[in-house]
């Protein structure tokens, strides 16, 4: 009994992994089992920047290649040195942000995460 039930799920998944797209010409019932909603909450985390003026720029750009947390959980930074990280990602890691905007980033950077020159 409990070894015929594993043998269907194995074909099931073996067959779903290389068909189980919907829309799959034979799958049609095939692709309503494997289409099912789950639904998760996620702890609320450094996944996202802080809300603000920039917080779309850092979501979009600064996400691509680390979590949020990587820039958020840094030590406070004068604007200056938020700059120098920025054009450091874009150099040496090669981040696309455009250089025309490094400015605004650095504004935003310095309003959530950032010290006085000087300090
Ligand atoms: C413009 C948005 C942006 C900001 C702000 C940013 N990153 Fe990074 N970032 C890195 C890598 C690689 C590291 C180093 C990770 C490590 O040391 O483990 C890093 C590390 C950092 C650190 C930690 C301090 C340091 O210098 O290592 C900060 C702060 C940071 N990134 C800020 C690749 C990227 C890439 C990939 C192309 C993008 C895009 C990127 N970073 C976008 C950004």
């Amino acid at each position: 009994m409990r070894h015929s039930t594993l043998a269907l799920l194995t074909v099931v998944m073996a067959v779903g992994g290389s068909h189980g797209y919907a829309g799959s010409p034979s799958g049609q019932p095939l692709a309503t089992a494997l289409t099912r909603t789950v639904n998760v909450t996620l702890p609320d985390s450094h996944n996202v920047f802080p809300p603000g003026e920039g917080a779309d720029l850092a979501n979009s750009q600064c996400m691509i290649c680390h979590s949020a947390g990587m820039v958020t959980r840094q030590p406070p930074l004068t604007f200056d040195v938020w700059k120098s990280e920025i054009n450091k990602m874009r150099t040496a890691y090669g981040a696309p942000l455009p250089e025309d905007q490094v400015e605004s980033l650095a504004k935003y950077l310095t309003a959530i995460n950032g010290k006085q020159q000087g300090k």
